[in-house]
């Protein structure tokens, strides 16, 4: 493990979901943050609280445009990562995870910084081997409407590789499995904020095929703990790395769970699968408990809560009715 001192971060995509969450640790842990992003899924509400930390910026910018900027570590998280937003403009989808990748390995080679990839599970497309090794190609449609995400992700994966082969660039790159908790957003069609806001509101819960599809949920703080390890690593380690949950649980039953802790009276309803929706998902994190010592700590029974809590504080300052318990 290197030695600890205070660094100046960049974060883009910083007021996303889990960049937000992760420009937050990094302020805990002493460190300058430079936040970047356009706010195409990501908000300002989402960074709101730290206002008033002299340690954090933000600056309004799209990473498919070059940026100069003077940091000492880059971790680059920029991009939509649901289908519904990633779905919105998939070329710029592409560009995001391409251009952007490229404009900020560009920048981590001319300040000679180490850089980290937010990559996805997705790389391993609708996989054949379970649970999924980082050795494992994948099993990825090119022509989908997926593969802007997929196939952008994949190849922002070679362009960092590449850039560690050709010029020593020190590269962390994590390979994401579901992950969820506050600040997810409301409605990004993500199976467990879909759940919760659908029985927050006394709405039905959709299930898309029959529910027995299994996905893996890593809550937020878990996963940025694994950001962290990552990135505290020696050089040689470069990744990818997954990072997930192994405890897999299937899509109905993550339903009764949230109708059982949020009192929703709410009904299910099943419809058909989307084209290219993956059966079965789950993260073989060997090499991250070996590498990092890390696995995930927070049971669903933690996890759910905390983001039903969210999610009904969020329903009422919009407006919205709360849980229908109690309506
Ligand atoms: N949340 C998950 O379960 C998950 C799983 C796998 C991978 N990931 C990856 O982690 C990263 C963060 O995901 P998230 O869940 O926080 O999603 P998110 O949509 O909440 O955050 C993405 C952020 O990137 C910003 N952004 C998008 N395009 C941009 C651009 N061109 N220039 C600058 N900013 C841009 C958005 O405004 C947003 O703030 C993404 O790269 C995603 O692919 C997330």
């Amino acid at each position: 493990m290197e030695n600890y001192r205070t660094k100046r971060i960049l974060v883009t995509g910083g007021a996303g979901f889990l960049g937000s969450h992760l420009c937050d640790r990094l302020l805990a842990g002493g460190h300058e943050v430079v936040c970047v992003d356009n706010f195409f899924t990501g908000s300002k509400q989402n960074v709101v609280h730290l206002r008033d930390e002299p340690r954090f910026e933000v600056i309004r910018h799209d990473v498919t445009f070059p940026l100069y900027l003077e940091v000492d570590e880059i971790m680059n998280l920029a991009c939509p990562a649901s289908p519904i937003h990633y779905q919105t403009d998939p070329v710029q989808t592409t560009k995001t995870s391409v251009h952007g990748a490229i404009n900020v390995l560009g920048l981590a080679k001319r300040l000679g910084c180490k850089i980290f990839q937010a990559s996805t599970s997705e790389v391993y497309g609708d996989p054949q081997v379970h649970p999924q090794t980082e050795d494992y190609w994948g099993h990825v449609n090119p022509v989908g409407i997926r593969s802007c995400y997929d196939e952008g992700k994949r190849c922002a994966e070679t362009l960092f590789f590449d850039y560690h082969r050709q010029v020593g660039l020190r590269i962390k790159v994590a390979r994401i499995f579901n992950t969820y908790g506050p600040r997810m957003h409301p409605n990004d069609g993500r199976v467990v904020s879909n759940f919760i806001v659908q029985a927050l509101r006394g709405d039905p819960l959709t299930i898309y095929g029959d529910g027995e599809q299994t996905r893996s949920f890593c809550y937020v703080d878990d996963l940025i703990e694994g950001f962290v390890r990552l990135m505290e690593t020696p050089d040689s380690v470069t990744g990818p790395i997954n990072l997930g949950n192994p405890g897999e649980f299937t899509v109905g039953e993550l339903a009764r769970r949230v109708l059982d802790l949020t009192g929703s009276k709410s009904k299910v309803r099943h419809l058909p699968l989307p084209q290219d929706d993956p059966v079965r998902r789950q993260p073989d994190i060997t090499l991250a408990r070996k590498t990092l010592d890390w696995e995930p700590r927070t049971p669903l029974s933690e996890g759910l809560p905390r983001t039903i809590e969210y999610f009904d504080a969020f329903l009422r300052r919009h407006g919205r009715p709360a849980r229908n318990s109690e309506r």
